[in-house]
């Protein structure tokens, strides 16, 4: 059995924030399930926008040209089995620190996006609202699927419910057993061949 390296972005600039209690479930999830996890505070990191330079794509580049926290993200990307992106809806879509971190991605771009081939993606949203499409939340996982089907990965779970205030989602038991469960099945260990 392989053990499963699994990272875990958090998108909300709020510590104690719904989004981020989610995916602490979700990670304690992975954890227990024995894989490997480290979480990304995205809003504390210094992560610029896509420069749209296409110097990811000249001869001999060697990935984006911007020296920032995205530099050492990227190797771990390529080794990592999984991926779990959570993150509050800000108007009606997904918070900016998650899109910087998206739009970076496009740097793959020069390989094809083989290094995400067949990740596997969880997915965790919060929002104010009491309503997944009058919120916007769906907008967001609409934008999360037709990017995960875009670079060839695959899209395992989408755990999203509502919250206002930072830590409403600890009174909804049943959401936080679905990020605590969508870490699990993440984080399962993978059969090699030939060995049991
Ligand atoms: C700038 C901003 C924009 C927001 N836009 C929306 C929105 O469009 N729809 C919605 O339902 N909630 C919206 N909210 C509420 C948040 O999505 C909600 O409080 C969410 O639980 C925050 O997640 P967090 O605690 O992980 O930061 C917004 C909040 C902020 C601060």
């Amino acid at each position: 059995m392989k053990q499963r390296k699994v990272l875990v972005f958090m998108g909300s600039p709020r510590a104690r924030g719904n989004s981020t209690i989610l995916a602490e479930q979700a990670a304690e999830g992975a954890g227990k399930a024995g894989a490997e996890v480290e979480m990304f505070r995205l809003a504390k990191m210094n992560i610029g926008p896509c420069l749209a330079c296409e110097g990811c794509r000249k001869k001999g580049a060697a990935g984006c040209v911007q020296k920032d926290d995205m530099k050492p993200v990227y190797a771990k990307l390529r080794a990592a089995d999984a991926l779990i992106i959570a993150g509050p809806v800000y108007w009606f879509s997904i918070s900016a620190q998650v899109k910087l971190f998206l739009d970076r991605l496009y740097a793959f771009g020069a390989e094809d996006y083989r290094p995400l081939k067949g990740k596997r993606i969880g997915v965790i949203l919060t929002y104010g609202d009491s309503d997944p499409f009058t919120s916007g939340a769906v907008n967001a996982l609409r934008s999360f699927q037709d990017a995960a089907a875009f670079v060839g990965a695959k899209i395992e779970g989408l755990v999203f419910g509502s919250g206002d205030k930072a830590g409403d989602v600890k009174s909804n038991a049943a959401l936080m057993e679905d990020a605590a469960e969508l870490g699990r099945i993440l984080g399962e260990s993978r059969r090699t061949k030939g060995k049991s």
